[in-house]
C-alpha cells in the first residue's frame, strides 16, 4: 500500500524522489520521508533524512535547503504497524543502512525481541525498522569477520540471511554507507520495478518511472536488485546467483498520470470511460456475430475454456462487483455456472474443486494481496486460471495462465471508476465469446458485439448528463442514509454506487437488491432517506417499480435513473434522469456512470478529499 522510490545517478536526487512520491501518493498518504546518501559538512559521507506526517507537500516544505546528493530513497506511507507519526515514517536508518519498505513482516515482534536481547534499541513501532536493524546487524557481523570480500558482496549475503528470516509479503529498498552509488532491493511478494536512463530508478509502481523510461524491469518474488548509476543486476535471493531479467516495454503515456486540468483524477477518469473502453475493445471485436473475439493468446484461450465446466470469479471491492455482473453475463450467454467470491473469504475456505473448474481473478492493480493469494491458492490446487487486470506487468497478470488486460490506463483516483467499466467490457465480450465456443445457441448473445462496438458513443451520451448527476448528488447532503437499489445486473451496480458514495463522502449508504427491501431495510425508510434507483427497461423493471411504491408510501425520496421514455418510473420518482434505451448487455457500463457522478457531486459539495479519501489507499497489498 506504500509507495517506494529510489534514484542513483548524476543529477540532484531530491526532485526525482519528490516527483516519484507525488506520482505514488495515491498508494498511501499518511506520512512521507526521504533519505539521501551524500557528503555532510560535519560527518562526511552519511545519511541526510527528513520525514513528515501527512502529505508529500508537508515533506517538501522540509526539503528547501536539502543536501545536494546524487543518490536517495523515499517513501509515502499507509500505516500498518505504528501510528502515522514522523517517528514511524520511513526511511528507517540503522547503522550502515537506510531503508524503505512496502508490505508486512509478519514475525517482526519475534525478530525484534531477539535483536533487543543483543543490545539493539529501537526508535519506532514499525516492522520496517526491525528489518533495517536486522540487516545492519547481519552486515556488521559479516564485516567484522570479513576475509577480503567486497562490501557489496557482504550486503548481498546479509540481505539473503535477513530475507530468509523475515516472513511475509513485502519488498525493501535500501542504501548502505559502505556502498555509495548503489541501491539494493529485495522482492518478497510486493512489487519492485526498475529502469535505466540518466541514472537508475527503482519503485513500487510503474507510474513513478514512466517519465524516465518505458523499458521496465519487473522483479520476480525472491529476486534481489543491485542498481548502480549505469547498470542493473539481478540475483536469486536463495543462492545469490546472477539472474537474467529482460525489460518489458510499457506503452502507458506519462501524461496520463496528470490531471489534465480536471479538478480531480476521479473526475478525469470518469470522463475517460468511453475512450478507454474503445481502447480495451480495439482489435478484439469479431467480424460478425458468429466469429470469435480476438484475444492475445487464442490457442491457450480455446484450450482452457473448452475444458471449463464451472467458473469461480474472485475479487475485492469494485472488482468484486464487476465479478457479480460477470456471473449474469456467463450464465446468460455461455450457460456456464459461475460462483462469485470475495478473495479475502475464498482464500481461507476449503472450496470444493471439480474437474474443469476455472478460476478467474479480477483486479485493477493486479497486486491486491487477497486476490493474489486466491490466485496462488488456485494454482497450487492445480486449477486453470485467468485474470482481468489493468496494470501491465502486474503480479496477478503474470501469474495467471490467461490474461485479458483492460486498457483503462493509469487509474490514480482511489475510488475505482474507469477500471470497472473496462472490467465489465471484457467480461461481457468474454462471456459472449465463450457462448460461441461452447455452441450455446442463445438469441440473447446476438447483437452483443454490435452493442459493444457502440458502447463508447453510448457512454458519451450518458456523460452529457454529468452536471445533472452531480447536482442530484449535492442535493442528497441533508439526508441521513442513501439506499442504492436495483434488480438483476443493476443489483451489483447498486452495491457499487453505495461503495463509491461511502468511500468518497463518508456518508452512510447501502446497496440492495430491490426485492430485498421488505426483508429488513424498509424499516429505515422515512423522509430522511433517499433511494437511488437504477431501472433500465428490462424484464424486472415492473417489479422494481412496485418496490418503489413501498418506499414512497413511507415518505422516502426517490431518485430514478431509467430510460428516457419510461413515464411510470418518471412519475414515481422525485427526481428522474432518462437515458437512451440500451442493449441489455451494456446497461451496467452505462448505469454505473450516474452512480459515480452522484457520489462525486455529494463529495464535492461536502468538501471531501475526493482523490485521497481518509483511511484508504489505492492498492491494498496487505491482508
Ligand atoms: C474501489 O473504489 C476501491 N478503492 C477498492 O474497493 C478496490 O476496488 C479493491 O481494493 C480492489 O482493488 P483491485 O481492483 O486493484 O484489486
Amino acid at each position: 500500500m506504500c509507495g517506494i522510490i529510489g534514484y542513483s545517478g548524476s543529477g540532484d536526487a531530491v526532485p526525482v524522489l519528490v516527483n516519484g512520491l507525488k506520482r505514488m501518493e495515491y498508494r498511501g498518504y499518511d506520512s512521507a520521508g526521504i533519505a539521501l546518501l551524500g557528503k555532510l559538512p560535519k560527518s562526511g559521507l552519511d545519511f541526510w533524512v527528513r520525514r513528515a506526517e501527512g502529505r508529500v507537500t508537508n515533506l517538501e516544505s522540509k526539503l528547501k535547503d536539502h543536501l545536494l546528493a546524487h543518490q536517495g530513497i523515499a517513501h509515502t506511507r499507509w500505516a500498518t504497524h505504528g501510528a502515522p507519526t514522523e517517528i514511524n515514517a520511513h526511511p528507517h536508518c540503522a547503522g550502515s543502512v537506510s531503508l524503505v519498505h512496502n508490505g508486512i513482516i509478519e514475525n517482526h515482534a519475534e525478530i525484534k525481541d531477539r535483536l533487543i536481547a543483543e543490545g539493539i534499541s529501537f526508535q519506532s513501532q514499525t516492522d520496517t525498522e526491525v528489518f533495517a536493524q536486522l540487516l545492519n546487524y547481519e552486515f556488521s557481523r559479516l564485516l567484522k569477520s570479513n576475509k577480503g570480500e567486497s562490501p557489496r558482496q557482504l550486503v548481498l549475503k546479509a540481505l539473503q540471511v535477513s530475507g530468509a528470516q523475515a516472513l511475509g509479503h513485502y519488498s525493501v529498498l535500501f542504501m548502505v554507507k559502505e556502498c555509495p552509488g548503489s541501491l539494493f532491493a529485495l522482492h518478497m511478494g510486493a512489487p519492485v520495478v526498475a529502469c535505466k536512463a540518466e541514472g537508475v530508478f527503482v519503485a513500487s509502481d510503474l507510474q513513478a518511472l514512466l517519465e524516465y523510461g518505458r523499458d521496465l524491469f519487473f522483479l520476480k518474488p525472491g529476486q534481489i536488485l543491485v542498481a548502480h548509476p549505469d547498470s542493473l543486476e539481478f540475483f536469486k535471493a536463495s543462492d545469490l546467483s546472477l539472474e537474467d531479467v529482460s525489460s518489458e516495454r510499457i506503452e502507458w503515456a506519462a501524461e496520463k498520470v496528470e490531471k489534465d486540468g480536471y479538478e480531480h483524477f476521479m473526475l478525469k477518469e470518469m470522463f475517460e470511460q468511453p475512450l478507454t473502453v474503445a481502447e480495451t475493445l480495439s482489435g478484439r471485436l469479431p467480424q460478425d456475430e458468429d466469429s470469435p473475439f480476438l484475444w492475445d493468446n487464442p490457442i491457450a484461450h480455446q484450450e482452457i475454456w473448452s475444458k471449463s465446466k464451472r467458473v469461480t470469479l474472485v475479487a475485492c471491492g469494485t472488482a468484486y462487483h464487476a465479478a457479480m455482473i460477470g456471473k449474469y453475463y456467463f450464465e446468460k450467454m455461455a450457460r456456464v455456472p459461475v460462483d462469485v467470491e470475495l478473495a479475502s473469504e475464498f482464500r481461507y475456505r476449503d472450496p470444493v474443486i471439480d474437474q474443469g473448474h476455472l478460476i478467474g481473478v479480477i483486479s485493477q492493480s493486479g497486486e491486491t494481496a487477497d486476490t493474489l493469494a486466491a490466485l496462488r491458492m488456485a494454482r497450487e490446487l492445480g486449477l486453470d486460471t485467468f485474470s482481468i487486470c489493468n496494470v501491465p506487468g502486474s503480479t496477478i497478470a503474470r501469474e495467471s495462465q490467461l490474461s485479458y488486460p483492460t486498457k483503462a490506463g493509469p487509474e490514480i483516483g482511489v475510488a475505482s471508476t474507469k477500471a470497472f467499466t473496462n472490467q465489465l467490457t471484457i467480461l461481457c465480450a468474454l462471456a459472449a465469446d465463450i457462448g460461441r465456443l461452447k455452441g450455446v445457441d442463445s438469441a440473447r448473445r446476438k447483437g452483443v458485439a454490435q452493442a459493444l462496438a457502440r458502447l463508447p458513443q453510448d457512454l458519451e451520451r450518458v456523460l452529457s448528463f454529468s452536471d445533472e448527476f452531480m447536482e442530484m448528488g449535492a442535493g442528497l447532503s441533508p439526508l441521513k442514509t442513501i439506499l442504492f437499489i436495483g434488480r438483476g445486473m443493476m443489483y451489483p451496480i447498486a452495491l457499487e454506487g453505495a461503495l463509491k458514495l461511502k468511500e468518497i463522502t463518508y456518508r452512510h449508504a447501502e446497496g440492495y437488491a430491490a426485492g430485498e427491501l421488505k426483508h429488513g431495510p424498509i424499516a429505515m425508510v422515512d423522509e430522511k432517506l433517499a433511494a437511488v434507483v437504477f431501472g433500465p427497461d428490462d424484464d424486472v423493471l415492473a417489479k422494481t417499480l412496485s418496490n418503489l411504491e413501498e418506499v414512497r408510501a413511507r415518505n422516502g425520496k426517490i431518485i430514478g435513473i431509467g430510460s428516457d421514455d419510461n413515464s411510470a418510473f418518471k412519475k414515481i420518482s422525485d427526481e428522474y434522469i432518462g437515458l437512451k434505451s440500451l442493449h441489455w448487455s451494456v446497461a451496467p457500463m452505462a448505469y454505473v456512470i450516474p452512480a459515480q457522478f452522484i457520489s462525486y457531486g455529494l463529495a464535492k459539495h461536502l468538501g471531501c478529499d475526493i482523490d485521497k479519501p481518509r483511511n484508504l489507499a489505492k492498492s491494498v497489498t496487505v491482508e
